[in-house]
């Protein structure tokens, strides 16, 4: 029986200790972080994740900004809002809530964000560097999945890793955190062939492809450490992409869904708040 990475409990202590380090910045620098958060439309899904991000600033500190656009807004009044915050010397990181309505390009927008204040770190400055292995800002997912894997007493060294999803912000990124670790990664998306006999080989198997409970016992190798990035709406409530009852069993460590990946991008956008203010005062 696999034992529960608990994302929930990671992630409180994550934003306690924000807490002070936030705290501590304000009486050192003599102002607030602040976080400027833009939400485009009216998707519910990112209107509870705008709300659970703002209240997250608000619980370690960081002063927030929320800026709601009615979905038929035109590129321009977000590339506007964009330049505006930019130039804006109190914001130290802005937020684009993803995804951005149809009609407007998400490329344009993402890249009109300063890499110094991208908190999401999805810009190409941020995710070139990242996968440099330099210095860089690390989206809040990928890097939370990181924190969960670290934070159990299974080293990462050497092992093979499987990613599920191929996506910018989870399954791309999070494969080249793997490989920075020394873990031999294997990418998996849509088109793989025989995905099943390539999951049985990992070690470490992230899974990131919106399908609720596509990840079933047989695909799962024996003592291998799980972790569910999906979050599927279904009649039955919340569920992850990992058939959690089944694998739990087989798995030496698991993810739960909610509780687990997704309160820890929170913590972890807290965190790059928190960074990309020191690097703005040089600190
Ligand atoms: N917990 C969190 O904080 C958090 C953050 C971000 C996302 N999520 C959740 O994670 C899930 C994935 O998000 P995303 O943004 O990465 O999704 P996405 O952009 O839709 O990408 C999904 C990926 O899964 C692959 N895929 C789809 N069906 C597959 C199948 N049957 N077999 C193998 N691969 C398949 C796709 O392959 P192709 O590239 O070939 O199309 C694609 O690479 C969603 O449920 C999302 O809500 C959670």
């Amino acid at each position: 029986m696999a034992v529960c990475i608990d994302g929930k409990a990671l992630a409180a202590e994550i934003k306690e200790n924000l807490k002070t380090d936030v705290r501590n910045f304000t009486e050192r620098f003599g102002r607030q972080i602040t976080l400027a958060v833009v939400l485009v439309g009216n998707n519910p899904a990112s209107e509870v994740y705008v709300r659970n991000k703002v209240k997250a600033a608000e619980f370690v500190g960081i002063k927030s900004l929320s800026f709601t656009l009615p979905e038929n807004s035109e590129e321009s009044d977000v590339t506007e809002l964009i330049k505006n915050l930019s130039d804006d010397k109190s914001v130290d990181g802005i937020l684009v809530q993803l995804p951005l309505p149809k009609h407007l390009s998400e490329d344009k927008i993402l890249s009109l964000i300063p890499p110094e204040k991208d908190v999401d770190g999805f810009t190409a400055y941020n995710v070139g560097n990242s996968t440099l292995f330099k210095d860089a800002i690390v989206s809040c997912t990928p890097m939370g999945i990181m924190y969960m894997l670290n934070s159990i007493p299974v080293p990462l060294c050497g092992k093979n890793a499987v990613v599920i999803g191929r996506s910018n912000i989870v399954g791309k990124p999070v494969s080249m955190l793997l490989l920075k670790e020394n873990c031999t990664v294997t990418i998996c998306h849509s088109k793989t062939a025989n995905i099943k006999e390539i999951t049985k080989q990992a070690d470490v198997l992230v899974v990131a492809i919106g399908k609720p409970k596509f990840v079933t016992a047989d695909m799962v190798k024996d003592g291998a450490v799980v972790i569910d990035v999906g979050i599927n709406r279904t009649e039955s409530g919340l569920c992850g992409d990992v058939d959690f009852d089944a694998v739990k069993d087989k798995a030496s460590y698991i993810s739960p869904v909610p509780g687990g990946v997704g309160p820890m991008t929170i913590a972890m956008l807290m965190k790059n708040a928190y960074l990309c203010a020191l690097r703005r005062e040089n600190a």
